[in-house]
């Protein structure tokens, strides 16, 4: 009898002992120019608008996010990854930015400093969703929060702008901005108990004609977050949501003009928006302005923020007013991808070292790290020998110049300097070496 496996068994694909976790997944280098652009760029976004960079770690006290987002959200309720460490803390894995922002806001005094203060972060989210097309359970974000100071809406227009001039130098065309208040809680007050007194009709109407009626999550939302009834997707429950009062009939007099403001400062730049009644945003820390983008093509929001006022006070600070947006960086890059388009690495040039010979390789080695030293950018092949594969991948590479190094310069104590473009060479004594590239890359 023979072990041998059987041909089905050697074609089939074997699955790795180890997979990334579900709804998790590896940034690999064929991908990278996509992150490293979208981070630089919230990076000359932030600069331009004044943010500084924050970085809060990715555990935090679970009762942050129930206090912070809201006990009864789908995030908190749902789809927290929590642990209970040894000494018996309840820690979780941070499922959105903004309540560490303001814990750390809060913690280290930021209100003694010129306010308002803006920060901005970059990072990876984790929330237990259902894995699917454009929704992981680890993702990236990036935001901007303009946090104390007045509750003026030029904030709220900055914040806005700022999110989609990051969308625009990410190449999505055209972003649309849906854009709603949701007022302060004495409107909110009010306008529960409207949209409550609505369903209710709708169900009783409903029942008589034994039709129409809302979906298990519906019912329950009437008792638990009334406000959430409108964000539901059902298609008997959209239709229902479509003929209900709309909040903005519910806005007192200050939260009126707030937003009025809001959108006069979006009309003063040419900013177009669309007025959505119905958005309400997933976390029970908003308050006055909430907004979501989206592009034309995808259903899918790509980033979404507002006006919290109240957070701060709900972790314990004093109650100060704050604004602020987070961007979904795999969704962006989701979307380049499937339209193809690309970012070419932003490359700054290297020298390609080339060696012929075991002694030249260890030569190479070391004028590797004296180049390094001297801020000279630098790439190798130092696992191919033969000379003319590793030109082939100085080449591929397009660098400028190439640094050869054979038998005869070692003893010389040379390197040959190699224009890559015209092919004429020069023999250079390796201490003069790193001032002649120096001298090269200027010109
Ligand atoms: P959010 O709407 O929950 O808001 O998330 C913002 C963006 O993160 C979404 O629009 C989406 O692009 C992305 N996102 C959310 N969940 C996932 C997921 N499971 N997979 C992939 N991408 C996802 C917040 O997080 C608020 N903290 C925003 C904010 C900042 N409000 C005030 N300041």
């Amino acid at each position: 009898m023979t072990n041998a496996p059987k041909e089905k068994e050697i074609t089939a694909k074997k699955q790795p002992a180890f997979q990334a976790p579900k709804g998790m997944r590896d940034i690999l280098p064929s991908e990278a120019a996509y992150w490293e652009r979208a981070r630089e760029t919230a990076s000359d976004i932030a600069e331009a608008y004044g943010f500084g960079y924050v970085e809060t770690p990715v555990l935090e006290n679970t009762d942050l996010f129930s206090r912070g987002v809201g006990g009864g959200t789908d995030i908190v309720e749902k789809e927290m990854f929590s642990l209970k460490t040894k000494g018996g803390d309840s820690l979780s894995l941070r499922p959105e930015m903004t309540a560490p922002v303001m814990r750390s806001f809060i913690e280290n005094g930021m209100s003694r400093l010129p306010q308002p203060v803006k920060l901005w972060y970059y990072g990876p989210q984790f929330r237990h969703e259902n894995p699917q097309s454009g929704r992981f359970r680890q993702f990236y974000q990036t935001g901007f929060e303009i946090i104390g100071g007045e509750q003026d809406p030029v904030y709220d227009a900055q914040v806005i702008v700022a999110a989609v001039r990051f969308l625009e130098s990410m190449k999505i065309k055209n972003p649309i901005i849906q854009i709603n208040s949701i007022g302060c809680r004495s409107c909110r007050t009010i306008y529960r108990k409207k949209l409550l007194d609505f369903y209710r009709k709708e169900l009783a109407a409903g029942s008589k004609k034994k039709g129409k009626a809302i979906c298990k999550d519906c019912e329950r939302r009437m008792d638990t977050n009334v406000l959430r009834l409108l964000d539901c997707k059902e298609e008997g429950c959209e239709e229902i949501k479509n003929r209900a009062p709309s909040i903005l009939d519910s806005l007192d007099s200050p939260c009126r003009a707030h937003f009025k403001g809001v959108l006069e400062f979006l009309d003063e730049i040419g900013l177009p928006y669309s007025l959505n009644p119905y958005l309400v945003r997933g976390l029970d820390y908003y308050n006055r302005t909430v907004f979501e983008f989206f592009t034309e093509e995808e259903n899918i929001a790509l980033g979404g923020g507002g006006r919290y006022d109240y957070l701060a006070d709900l972790i314990g600070g004093r109650p100060t007013p704050a604004v602020g947006v987070a961007m979904g960086i795999d969704r962006i890059i989701g979307i380049l991808k499937s339209a193809d388009i690309v970012f070419e690495p932003r490359r700054k040039e290297k020298i390609f070292v080339v060696h012929v010979g075991e002694v030249a390789k260890k030569k190479v080695f070391a004028l590797i790290e004296e180049l390094h030293k001297a801020n000279i950018r630098v790439t190798e092949a130092l696992g191919k020998d033969s000379l003319q594969s590793q030109m082939k991948a100085a080449d591929k590479e397009g660098s400028p110049i190439a640094l050869i190094l054979g038998q005869k310069e070692v003893y010389e104590d040379a390197a040959i300097v190699r224009d890559m473009k015209t092919g004429a060479q020069e023999t250079v004594p390796l201490n003069k070496i790193v001032e002649e590239i120096k001298k090269r890359l200027k010109s």
